[in-house]
C-alpha cells in the first residue's frame, strides 16, 4: 500500500512538472486574435502547436516547425493525423512556392470494380480493403529533405516524449475515440486503452508505447523505417488480418509528389491554391471570382441576400467537381472552373431572387470534423498550410498490431460505386474511379495568400467538402470585408455542394426570419452543427502575425 501511494505521488509530481514545463515555455494567449512577430502556428492541439514553436525557437524554419507539429499530432490526435494517413502541404519559402502531395494511393490489387465486387457494401469505409497506401511519413521526410534546416532527428523530441511518457487526452480525443473504439478489433483497441477495458477520460494520461518504437525507427532511418522492414511488415499483416490486400511492394513503391500550385488573382492578392488531386483550389478560385463578378461586396455583410448569393455561388462552383480526378490518370477539364466562358455560364445561372434548383433525390450526407489542419507563418513572408487526414476519424478503424499506427479509409474518396454517394454525400465521376497507384479526389484545401511574393495569409480546415466552403467564406470575410482573422473565422457559415440540393446552415446562428426568407427563395434547408473548423494566420495592418482558431472545435494558437 505504502509503495503504491508513493508511486502515485511520485508520478503526479513528475506529471505536474512535466506538463507545467511544456505548457508555459513560450508566451501564448487565449485572447483572439492572437498577435506575434516572429512565428505563429495555429492548429488543433496545444502540444503540437507548442512543439512547432519551440522547434522554430531552436533555430528551425517554418518547415522544421511544421514537421515537428505534425509528428506530435500523430501522437495526440491519431483519429485524424496518425502516420497511417495522407495529406497536402502548401509551402512558400524564400520566395518559392510549391505543393507537396502526400495523399494515399490505391494498392496494386485494386481496380474499378473492386468495391462493386466486394462482399460488404462498407468495404471502402471499414476494414483492410478501405486502406490506401499511407503518405504522411514520406511526406514529412520529403518536405524536410527539400526545405528543412535543422537535422531530421531534432524534430522528434516532443513526439517521442509524449508517446513514451504520455499526454493528457482532450475532450475531442475522448469523443472520437469512444465513438469509434467499438468498431475496432481487440488488437487495434489495445493501443487506446489505459487498463484492461478503460479509455482515458479527458485530462487523464495516455501513452503510445508501440507508436514510440515506430517513431524512434523513423527518426533513425527516415521513410525506409516505415515503408520497408519491421513496420511495413506489421502494416501489411494487420491490413491482411482486417481483410485488405496491401503488399510490401505497395508500401515500398510509395512516393509523395511535388506539384505546382494553382494561382488565382483576387482582390489585389495572389491566392496559392491546392491543385488536383484536390478539388478544393479549383472550386475556391471559381467561387471567389464569382463574388467579384456579382459585386457581392456591395451586398450587406451577413444579410439574407448575401447568404442567398453565397449559396448560389457555392452551387455553381461545385457543379463540375465530379469531372475531376488524379492528374496522373485523368485529364482534368481545368478550364471548366477557370475560363472566362465557364465562369460567365455559372453567372448566368445565378439569380438574386430565386435559388437555382439542382435536380436531385439522394440521401443527406453527414460530415463530422474528420481530418485536421494547421497553419504556420513567420515574419519574413514564409508560410506553410498543411492538411492531414485519415478520411474518417480513425479511418478504417484498423490500428497496426505491433507499432500502433492507425490506418486511413481514404479509398472511400474514390468513385467506388458509380452513381452512389460516398461518405460525404459526394457523387463522383469516372475520372475518379479506382485504379492501382491512383490518388483519390480530395476536398482538402490548404491555402496561402501572397502579396508582392510574400505570404500574408495561411489557412485551411478539416472535414470533407465543407472544407472548401469554410475556407472560401473565411477568405471572403478577410480579403474583401477586412474582418480580422478571429472575426472572419467565427462568422456564421453555410454550405452547398450542388448535390444533394440542400443548403446547410449552422445551428443557432441564423434568425428564423432569415431562414424563412431563404426558404421562400427556394432553398431546401438543413441545420448542421458547423461548416468546417477553420484556422488561419494573416499579416495584419500593424505588420503583426495575427492568428485564430475556430470555436467549432478544439484549437490553439501560439508564437512569439
Ligand atoms: N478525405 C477527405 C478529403 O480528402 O476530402
Amino acid at each position: 500500500m505504502i509503495f503504491t501511494a508513493y508511486f502515485f505521488s511520485a508520478t503526479s509530481v513528475f506529471i505536474t512538472t512535466f506538463f507545467s514545463f511544456s505548457f508555459y515555455f513560450t508566451p501564448h494567449s487565449y485572447a483572439v486574435p492572437f498577435e506575434s512577430q516572429k512565428i505563429m502556428i495555429t492548429g488543433p492541439s496545444q502540444l503540437a502547436v507548442e512543439s512547432g514553436v519551440q522547434t522554430f525557437k531552436n533555430g528551425g524554419n517554418i518547415v522544421d516547425a511544421a514537421v515537428s507539429t505534425a509528428l506530435v499530432l500523430a501522437v495526440t490526435s491519431p483519429y485524424f493525423a496518425a502516420l497511417g494517413g495522407g495529406g497536402f502541404a502548401l509551402v512558400h519559402i524564400d520566395s518559392q512556392s510549391e505543393v507537396l502531395d502526400f495523399r494515399e494511393h490505391a494498392p496494386a490489387k485494386t481496380h474499378p470494380q473492386y468495391y462493386i465486387q466486394a462482399a460488404s457494401p462498407k468495404a471502402s469505409r471499414l476494414g483492410g480493403k478501405a486502406i490506401g497506401v499511407p503518405g504522411i511519413p514520406y511526406g514529412l521526410w520529403e518536405l524536410h529533405r527539400k526545405y528543412g534546416k535543422l537535422k531530421w532527428h531534432k524534430l522528434f523530441n516532443s513526439a517521442l516524449k509524449y508517446s513514451k511518457k504520455g499526454f493528457r487526452v482532450s475532450g475531442e480525443w475522448y469523443k472520437h475515440t469512444s465513438k469509434n473504439i467499438e468498431k475496432m478489433s481487440p488488437a487495434s483497441k489495445k493501443h487506446l486503452l489505459i487498463s484492461q477495458a478503460a479509455l482515458p477520460k479527458p485530462g487523464q494520461i495516455q501513452t503510445q508505447k508501440a507508436l514510440f518504437k515506430a517513431l524512434k525507427l523513423f527518426r533513425k532511418k527516415g521513410p525506409k523505417a516505415f515503408y520497408e522492414g519491421r513496420v511495413a511488415e506489421d502494416l501489411v499483416s494487420s491490413i491482411s488480418a482486417a481483410g485488405g490486400e496491401m503488399s510490401l511492394e505497395d508500401l515500398k513503391n510509395y512516393r509523395p509528389k511535388w506539384r505546382k500550385p494553382l494561382y488565382e488573382n483576387f482582390a489585389g492578392y495572389k491566392l496559392m491554391l491546392m491543385p488536383p488531386p484536390s478539388s478544393g483550389g479549383l472550386v475556391i478560385g471559381a467561387a471567389l471570382n464569382l463574388t467579384q463578378r456579382l459585386q457581392l461586396k456591395k451586398t450587406e455583410a451577413r444579410s439574407l441576400n448575401e447568404y442567398h448569393l453565397l449559396a448560389e455561388i457555392m452551387k455553381q462552383s461545385f457543379s463540375k467537381r465530379h469531372l475531376l480526378g488524379d492528374p496522373a490518370f485523368h485529364i482534368n477539364p481545368i478550364s471548366e472552373f477557370t475560363s472566362d466562358d465557364s465562369r460567365k455560364k455559372f453567372l448566368k445561372k445565378i439569380s438574386s431572387t430565386k435559388a437555382f434548383i439542382v435536380p436531385s433525390s439522394m440521401p443527406i450526407p453527414q460530415e463530422s470534423p474528420e481530418t485536421t489542419h494547421f497553419s504556420v507563418m513567420d515574419s519574413k513572408g514564409n508560410a506553410l498550410a498543411m492538411t492531414l487526414t485519415l478520411n474518417g476519424n480513425y479511418g478504417s478503424k484498423v490500428i497496426s498490431k505491433k507499432y500502433g499506427i492507425a490506418l486511413n479509409n481514404q479509398m472511400d474518396d474514390f468513385t467506388t460505386r458509380p452513381g452512389q454517394p460516398n461518405m460525404f454525400g459526394l457523387i463522383q465521376g469516372k475520372g475518379n474511379e479506382v485504379q492501382a497507384g491512383k490518388r483519390p479526389l480530395s476536398s482538402m484545401s490548404p491555402t496561402l495568400v501572397l502579396k508582392n511574393n510574400k505570404a500574408v495569409m495561411s489557412l485551411g480546415a478539416p472535414g470533407g467538402p465543407r472544407i472548401i466552403n469554410g475556407v472560401f467564406q473565411v477568405l471572403y470575410r478577410t480579403l474583401v470585408q477586412d474582418l480580422n482573422m478571429d472575426e472572419a473565422i467565427q462568422q456564421p457559415r453555410i454550405h452547398h455542394q450542388y448535390l444533394p440540393n440542400v443548403l446547410f446552415y449552422e445551428k443557432n446562428k441564423f434568425t428564423p426570419e432569415t431562414l424563412n426568407s431563404l426558404m421562400k427563395k427556394g432553398h431546401k434547408l438543413k441545420e448542421i452543427h458547423g461548416v468546417a473548423i477553420v484556422n488561419g494566420i494573416r499579416l495584419n495592418k500593424k505588420e503583426f502575425l495575427e492568428g485564430a482558431f475556430d470555436h467549432r472545435g478544439e484549437g490553439y494558437v501560439s508564437g512569439y
